[in-house]
Order: C-alpha cells, then structure tokens, then sequence
C-alpha cells in the first residue's frame, strides 16, 4: 500500500473512512489526477485532523454536559457552514428530545426546545429509532406532507443530516446539522457529522458521569458527616489502613495523626481483641469471605477513654481469589450501649428497689405508729401526773414544813424524813412523766453546750466509778444550742445512768458534742439544718431490735423491779422533742450503744449561766413579799417559806385582791404569784403591776401543765418545791 495511503488508512483506521471508499480505484487509474486528488485527500485530512484535534481539546474542557454540546454543534456547524447545528437527548420513551444548546449562523432562529420526534413525520422517526442516519437533500422534494414535511419547514429545515445514537438499544441522542436551503450532502459530511456526534455523546458521557461522581461522593461525604459514621480501608496488598477523622476519633486519636494497622490492633479493648480480629481475618479470608459485622471497645490512644465501636464491612477479592483490602463503616455507638448498660442494671435492680420502697414506706409506717402511740402515752401520763403533781405539792410543803420545825421526837423526825424522800422520788417521777409528755416548763435558752458537758465530766466520773473510763469530747466552736440548761443536765446524766448500767463489768463511757448538718432522710427524720449532737455512747451490753424500739416508752425498763423506774429515756426523748430535736439510738447486743441528742442551734449566742446564789445561812430581814395564790395550802406552806428566808409576807388570794394591796400603796419588794387562778392569772397580774412598778421583781410559781400564757422569760418557780429552791430562784431576782 503506497505510503500515503497508508496514511489515509492509518487516519482511517481510528477514526472512520472519510474520504469516498472508491478513492482507491480512481488512484489506479488516474495517476495524474490521482496524484492530485491525493494531495487534496492529505490536506483534507490534515484540516480534519486539526479539527478533531480542536474539538477534542474543547470537549475535554468542558464543564458540564451542555457545554460539550455547545461545543460540538458549534464547531460542526461552522466547519459545514451549516445554518444550524444542534444535539438532544432523547427521553427514556424514545419520542421526547431536548435540544438544550445549538449553533445557529447569524439570523437563523434558535430551535432550542422540548420536541416530540413524531412530529417529524414517520420516516424520521423510524430512521432515528433504527439508529438509521437520516439525510434529506431538499425537505420539499423528498418528503410528503403526511412524512413530517411542514415541520421541518416550520423551523427554517429545507435540508438536514440527522445521526441518531442508539445506545444499549435506545435511542439516547441526536446530532442534527440543519440548512435553510436544500444542500447535497456528501459522504464526507455525512460521517463527519457521525463522529462528531459519537464524540459529543462519550463526552456528555464522561461529564455526566464525572458529575455524577462528584454529586454521589458529596452525598456520601454529607452523610457520613452528618451521620458520624467512620468509613475505614484497609489495603491488605499495601499493608495501608485509610480512617478518617471520624474513625481517628473513635480510637481516641487526633484528625492530623497518620495511622497504621498497629493502630487498629493496639487501640482495641483486651476483652474485645480477640473476637474483633478473628472476625476481620474471616472477612479477608477468600474461603470464608465472610460479612465482617462487630461491636467491639476501644481505649483511646491519645485520651484513653473507653468508646464502644459498631464495625461492618467485606473484603474485596480479584479474580484469583486473593483479598486485595476490607473496607466498611464505624459508628460510634458509646452512648447507645451506655444507656442499654443503665436499662439492665435499672431492670435488674428493679426488683431490689421496689423492695426497698416498700420496705421504707413500712418503715415509715412503723415510725408513724411509733410516734402516734408515744403520743398516746404521752397524754395519759401527762394528764395523771398534773393531777399528782398538784397532790404532792402541799405533801412536799407541808413535810418540808414539819421538816424545818423539827416537830416531835427522833421518831417522829425520821418518819418525816423518810415521808419527805418518799415524796422527793414522787417529785423527781412526776418530773419524768411530764417530760415525756412534753409538759415541763421548759426555759429554753441558748446554751453553751461545749461549756455544760465539759463541766459535767467529774460529776459523771463521779456516778459511774473507778472501771468505767470517762470520755468527754467537745468540738472546738461550738455553737449554742437551744435547750433548757437544768433539763439537758438531766437528760445527759440519765443517759450517762443507763450507759454505766450496761457496763457493769466496765469500759468506756464517751460523752461528745459535735454540730451537723442534716440533710434529708437522716435518722433522726429532722427537717434539714444545724443540729448539736450531744452524743453519750458505751461499749456496754448493747440493746437488741426489740429493745431499742421499746427504750423511750415509758415505764419500759430491764433492770428489774425496783432498779429501774423506765423513764430515763423516756424523759430525754420527750425533752428533745419539745425543744425541737429529736433522739436517736444506734445499738447492736454486744457492741455497745450510742444515743443522740439532737437540738437545733441557737440564733443567739449563750447566755451566761447564772448561777443561782446560795443563800447564807443567817437570815436578815429581806424585805416584804405579796404572796399570791389561790390554794390555801399551799399558799400557807411558801407563806412559811418565805417567813422562814427573811421577808415580810402579805398574802393576797386572788390576782385581783393583790392589786388591790398594791393599789393601797402598801411597800412591797417582790411580788410572787400562781400562775394558774379563777379571774385574773399571775401572768396578766405580773404585766399589770409592771406597767405601774417596772422595778418590783416577780416570781411566777406555776404546775407543770400550766404552760399556757406564760411569758416564757419571765422568773418562773415550778410545783413543788423546797425552800432552798425557793430561795435560790428569789437570790437571782432581789440582791
Ligand atoms: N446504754 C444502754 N445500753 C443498753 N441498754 C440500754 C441503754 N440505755 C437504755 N437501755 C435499755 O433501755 C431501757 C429503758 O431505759 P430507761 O433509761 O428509759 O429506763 P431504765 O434505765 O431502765 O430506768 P431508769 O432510767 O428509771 O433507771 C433500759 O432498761 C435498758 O434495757
Ligand atoms: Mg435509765
């Protein structure tokens, strides 16, 4: 084959024959002419090789698909000096088709647009269907009005080459040249426009599918962004793992750190290695191939924080069977398990706490009944111990009386003595029960507690004897608790009582005060705030569960008749609760006891304790007293007593007749008066003589159920009392 031939076959071998196939025969026979033909032939084919240079170049540039339409169309068209020069896409149904851009020369109308391809008459159509080019040389001359005529005609068409392309056998695109005359197209032309168009069509192709690439990776990127999901390759023929910052962060490693399979292995739980890496070797295992799908723990490299990881993926084989990687996605799953660890626990403890519920509300419901038969008890004893307490109060005068006069012989004496001790526990019994029943008189104060137990040391040493070790422990700064001095003295030396008796073999005996903060649900079920715990604990015998709920009841006692009267603490939890605290007793049989006593602190700093004066054994005359009070016996007997100290007694019956003394302006020094009288009481009878004698001290005797209306600071004296008593309150009120 001569050589340029060759190359014209060369050409055309990749691209398609151009120029006539019977070229070769005219060659032979026309050498001259040949040679001149083929001269012509060459520069033909070096411009068209320039032009498909070009147009491949523009194709390639172009963006998106209607850009390399553009091109196309426009290139085609000038180089054929076409009219018009478009390309569509064909709808999946094969009839509708876009002409999304065309070349048009200067004042040829633009035919882009949606068009149904059979309008254009059936020939077209079947041609296009067929992927059969059509090629029309004169629209009037070779199509009827019935073959689409009027609508080439309507568009300016009066010759067109149009080349379907029939892909996967669909008609998917057209590449049409137009022109507005009829034109006899050559061969050349008409395959020119059939590599144009198959070259529009891989490129509209290659940008759709780049486009479509981009627009999938973006999706994909976006939802595994939005989705915090971790994609992860691992390249088993490079030995390359590729995580991004996603899946970094599940292995607790930072975004900017390059990563190794050690990573992988290292960064796994110990619990969790050895099942996640068995599954990742069957996944690239070509005999098992096997869906890798695990949860597994990590421990973050760089913060060592414990994640829980879901992981699922394949490897990918090539065609011998060899794994050439295993990829597939991570989510972070941590706080999923979390909450799914807190369902078991809460579903396995469900039953546990329920039982506990129940179990707190019967205790609530015990303490309840606790509370509401204490109350009970507290009623009847206190109201048979006010009916007793005025009985014994005459009795207690009057011995006391007979007592000081030393009436009769020794015999006589010692009865007396013996009925006025009989009469003394009386007292000190009747005290108890209105203690539990919350009916003392209470004056509370706030009083320096770090100061009262510390003082009470030697007096405790003193009761509990040599085998038992006193401890008295008092938290520095203190503050003062509100509570009445003479009643807390008792209550500690009771406790102190009862924590000597379960120690008869001897031990320690911790007497400590501290201040705490309650909160709710403490034991003591006091309402939140600052308490003083007055704390007395032995390592005695210790009290069982029954005994500890009987302790506070009163007359409830182990000590045997007689030894113990079963008031001791009955008496301290009635004090505690009418000064607004509470007792609490903690114990177990052979571990010893410790009994609390909360009191609420006091707003105030404590008041110095006076100290009631003992009076001097001389009487002197001490001036008048106005003795009020409506029993006769008894205002006899403190009438005797007052006698007995020095004064001067004028006695009145009535609050109203000792008005009455005071008005006739009768020198009076002090004023001591019953609380409890028909008509006028001694409160109302000491504010109405203040408001004219602010300066005459008055001493208030009351019973210890006569609490109501009574200032709760002013001098008060209780039923019964003795003398000393008497003259030791009197000693704080007039010097
Ligand atoms: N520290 C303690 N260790 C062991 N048991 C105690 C303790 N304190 C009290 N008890 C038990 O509680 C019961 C009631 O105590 P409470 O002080 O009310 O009465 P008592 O001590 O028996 O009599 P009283 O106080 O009149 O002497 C006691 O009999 C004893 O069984
Ligand atoms: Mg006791």
């Amino acid at each position: 084959m001569p050589m340029i031939s060759s190359g014209l076959c060369f050409f055309a071998g990749i691209r398609r024959p151009f120029l006539d196939p019977d070229c070769h025969s005219r060659w032979t026979t026309q050498k001259g002419a040949a040679q001149h033909e083929a001269e012509a032939a060459l520069r033909e084919s070096e411009t068209r090789l320039r032009f498909f240079g070009e147009l491949e170049e523009r194709l390639f540039g172009a963006a998106d698909a209607s850009d390399a339409m553009k091109a196309a169309a426009e290139m085609l068209g000038q180089r054929l000096n076409a009219s018009r020069c478009a390309y569509a896409d064909v709808d999946t149904d094969s009839d509708l088709f876009w002409i999304r851009s065309d070349y048009n020369a200067p004042g040829v109308e633009s035919s882009v647009g949606a068009y149904s391809l059979d309008l254009f008459g059936p020939r077209a159509a079947a041609d296009m269907r067929l992927g059969r080019t059509l090629i029309v040389r004169d629209v009037v001359a070779e199509l009827q009005p019935s073959e689409g005529r009027e609508m080439f005609q309507a568009i300016g068409i009066d010759a067109i080459i149009c080349c379907p392309l029939v892909k996967e056998g669909r008609l998917a695109a057209m590449m049409a040249v137009h022109q507005d005359h009829a034109r006899d197209w050559s061969l050349g032309e008409i395959t020119l426009v059939r590599e144009v168009a198959e070259r529009c069509w891989s490129h509209v192709q290659r940008v759709g599918a780049e486009a479509r690439l981009r627009e999938s990776d973006e999706r994909l990127r976006l939802a595994v962004q939005n989705a915090e999901i971790g994609f992860w390759d691992v390249d088993i023929v490079n030995d390359r793992l590729i995580w991004p910052a996603q899946t970094k962060a599940m292995f607790g490693i930072s975004a900017d750190v390059p990563v190794t399979m050690d990573d992988f292995y290292n960064g796994l739980h110990p619990h969790d290695r050895e099942a996640t890496t068995a599954a990742f070797l069957a996944a690239a295992d070509p005999s098992i191939r096997a869906l890798y799908d695990v949860d597994y723990r990590t421990i973050g490299k760089e913060d060592g924080v414990e994640r829980w990881v879901a992981a699922k993926g394949r490897g990918v084989f090539d065609a011998s069977g060899r794994c050439l990687r295993v990829a597939g996605t991570a989510l972070d799953i941590t706080a999923r398990k979390r909450a799914e660890e807190a369902l078991r626990e809460l579903n396995a403890t469900l039953e546990a706490r329920v039982a506990a519920a129940i179990a707190d509300r019967e205790e609530a419901h015990e303490a309840l009944r606790q509370s509401q038969k204490m109350e009970a008890m507290g009623q009847l004893t206190g109201g048979v111990a006010h009916d007793f307490n005025n009985l014994l109060t005459p009795i207690v005068g009057a011995l006391d009386m007979l007592q000081r006069k030393g009436l009769g012989g020794e015999r006589e004496q010692r009865l007396i003595a013996g009925a006025a001790l009989s009469a003394e526990r009386a007292r000190t019994l009747v005290q108890r029960l209105l203690a539990f029943a919350r009916r003392q008189p209470l004056q509370a104060v706030s009083v320096d507690v770090a100061k009262l137990v510390s003082g009470m040391g030697d007096l405790v040493e003193s009761t509990t004897g040599p085998q038992i070790r006193v401890v008295v422990e008092v938290e520095t700064d203190l503050p003062a608790a509100k509570a009445d001095p003479n009643q807390l003295e008792m209550a500690l030396l009771n406790l102190s009582v009862n924590a000597r008796d379960a120690m008869p073999d001897g031990g320690t005996l911790r007497i400590s005060a501290t201040v705490e903060a309650i909160s709710k649900g403490h034991r003591s079920r006091l309402a939140p705030g600052s308490f003083i715990c007055l704390s007395v604990a032995d390592t005695g015998t210790g009290m069982d569960e029954a005994t500890i709920a009987r302790a506070v009841e009163p007359f409830f006692s182990t000590k045997g008749i007689g030894k113990g009267t079963g008031l001791g603490l009955s008496m301290v939890h009635g004090l505690a609760s009418q000064l607004g605290g509470a007792l609490t007793i903690q114990s177990r049989p052979g571990m010893g006891t410790n009994v609390e006593l909360w009191l609420p602190v006091s707003s105030e700093a404590a008041e110095q304790a006076s100290v009631p004066q003992r009076l001097a054994a001389d009487v002197h005359h001490r001036g008048t007293a106005l003795l009020v009070d409506d029993e006769e016996l008894v205002r006899m007997s403190t009438a005797d007593m007052l006698v007995d100290l020095g004064y001067a007694v004028v006695e009145a019956a009535s609050a109203e007749e000792a008005v009455r003394v005071l008005e006739r302006g009768q020198s009076i020094d002090v004023l001591v008066t019953d609380h409890l009288m028909p008509g006028m009481t001694g409160t109302e009878l000491a504010r109405h003589v203040q408001a004219t004698r602010p300066q005459l001290p008055v001493l208030l005797v009351s019973g210890y159920a006569e609490l109501e209306g009574v200032d709760a600071e002013r001098p008060r004296l209780t039923k019964p009392f003795r003398k000393d008593e008497l003259a030791a309150t009197l000693s704080t009120l007039v010097d």
